[in-house]
């Protein structure tokens, strides 16, 4: 009888030891990126409906269409985009307290793709809307269009950080030479931004990379003929991912690799 309730406790220790195990790797430690909260600022336009004049902005992610961003863009003021660290992110926007916001105050979810930049012979508050310290929003027109009227310019809106939705994994695309590679990191979800990031070659350790502009980042090696893998800390949720071996020995520069791993 001893024995048979001995093993029944060690039975149940075991099984306790399986399920907290089994809740850890579950990933209840992972960090993940919340929504913040609602703050004001004001959003304006630019390009036209067709969003083509939003296209290669200041994140180097180019064509917004074929790299799945499409025309729910925005360009950043300087204190949003963070030279850069911006990039890549993702906020819900809505316009409030004017006439010409749309009824029932509609939602636009919008990606980070470009710089709106300062320009300092226009007044900070009629016309210069992106100069700091303001926070402002220039949406691709068709992103504007959806919650408010485009002959109002420019509306004040409830603004939010939220984790961005992405389909699939993170995308490196490749640009450099032999000894030098820059690559720009694309389809970001979670924090959707990157704080640092590393390239390991199948013959070399783990390289640092260093920012080059907007989403991009470079390693100064010769990781021709090598497999990479590529290692990525976010900078919102600083929640860190392996892409292990995303491009091929024989990588090229031009080229777009995809990775099966991406941020919570
Ligand atoms: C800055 O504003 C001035 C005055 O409106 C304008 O002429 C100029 O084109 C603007 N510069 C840029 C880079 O947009």
């Amino acid at each position: 009888m001893a024995s048979l309730l001995r093993s029944w406790i060690l039975n149940f220790f075991l099984m306790m030891a399986v399920i907290f195990g089994k809740a850890m790797a579950g990933g209840y430690s992972t960090p993940v990126f919340r929504p913040t909260a609602w703050k004001l600022a004001y959003a304006t336009f630019y390009g036209d409906v067709t969003a083509s004049g939003t296209m290669g902005g200041a994140c180097g992610y180019g064509n917004l269409f074929s790299n799945g961003y499409g025309t729910n863009t925005a360009a950043l003021s300087s204190v949003l985009f963070n030279n850069g660290n911006g990039c890549g992110q993702c906020f819900q926007l809505r316009c409030v307290n004017s006439r010409w916001c749309y009824k029932g105050s509609p939602i636009a979810t919008i990606t980070a793709t470009n710089l709106c930049p300062p320009n300092w012979s226009e007044d900070s508050n009629n016309g210069g809307w992106c100069n700091p310290p303001r926070i402002h929003f220039d949406m691709a027109q068709p992103a504007f269009m959806k919650i408010a009227q485009w002959k109002a310019g420019i509306v004040p809106v409830a603004f939010r950080r939220v984790p961005c939705i992405r389909r699939g994994g993170v995308r490196f695309a490749f640009q450099g030479n032999a000894y030098w590679l820059l690559v720009y990191v694309m389809n970001v979800a979670g924090g959707g931004d990157i704080a640092s990031m590393w390239v390991k070659g199948s013959k070399t350790g783990w390289i640092s990379m260093s920012h080059n502009w907007g989403a991009s980042y470079q390693a100064f090696a010769t990781l021709g003929g090598q497999s990479l893998s590529f290692k990525i800390t976010s900078y919102s949720s600083h929640e860190t991912i392996i892409a292990y071996n995303v491009a091929p020995a024989n990588w090229r520069v031009g080229l777009t690799y995809s990775s099966s791993v991406n941020f919570h």
